[in-house]
């Protein structure tokens, strides 16, 4: 088993993986919408909220301008997607009472948390989401005018499972839900000792 934890733990943790299948059906505004309900409750540094989320329904341009980003392995299967969602945060932010921004160095850790809960959200609802690396920044950025000062963390898709078997055969393999270290490798008590 792939998926056994050490300690128990809520299923929501282990249920929820990324698959690449996705049948390409229309999602509803108001399902998309919770999710990024969700991910706005995340914590984040002084409640600074530097998460930003810019979407595109399958068959709209805000789609394509968002497709037109992918590397081609991501190209081959987030086609099917229902939408495709840019992750973007903002790197600076304006204190209380200030006007000069100042750098926010957790922009990118508080927005992991947010899309964390993007995705246990969508996979509570019955719907995939997969997180891509695999993206061109400069095509993202100006497909979506997004301006200087906004970092394109990675472009997600949402879905819902379809059948394994409209993959390449090599994907069809990868069809799972993968393993993860044991927490012996990640968890060390009172000195950095891995
Ligand atoms: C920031 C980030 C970038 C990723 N980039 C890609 C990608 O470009 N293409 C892809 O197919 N999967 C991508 N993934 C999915 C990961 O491979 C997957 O989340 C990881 O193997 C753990 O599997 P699970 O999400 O099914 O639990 C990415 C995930 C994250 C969080």
């Amino acid at each position: 088993m792939s998926r056994e934890t050490e300690f128990p733990i809520h299923p929501q943790f282990t249920e929820r993986w990324s698959p690449r299948a996705l049948t390409g059906e229309a999602i509803e505004l108001p399902t998309l919408l919770s999710f990024f309900e969700a991910a706005r409750w995340a914590p984040s540094a002084s409640n600074v909220q530097p998460w930003r989320f810019v979407y595109g329904l399958k068959g709209t341009p805000g789609f394509e301008a968002i497709f037109a980003s992918l590397v081609d392995f991501n190209k081959g299967w987030a086609k099917n997607a229902s939408a495709l969602v840019a992750v973007i945060s903002a790197e600076t932010w304006l204190p209380h009472g200030t006007t000069e921004p100042l750098a926010f160095a957790t922009h990118a850790f508080d927005t992991g948390a947010a899309w964390a809960s993007l995705a246990l959200q969508a996979h509570h609802a019955g719907w995939v989401s997969h997180a891509m690396g695999g993206f061109d920044a400069a095509v993202l950025r100006q497909g979506l005018a997004v301006p200087a000062g906004f970092h394109l963390n990675c472009v997600v898709a949402i879905g819902k499972q379809g059948d394994k078997a409209m993959l390449a055969e090599a994907l069809q393999a990868r069809e799972a839900p993968s393993p993860r270290k044991p927490l012996s490798e990640i968890v060390a008590e009172g000195r950095f000792s891995f």
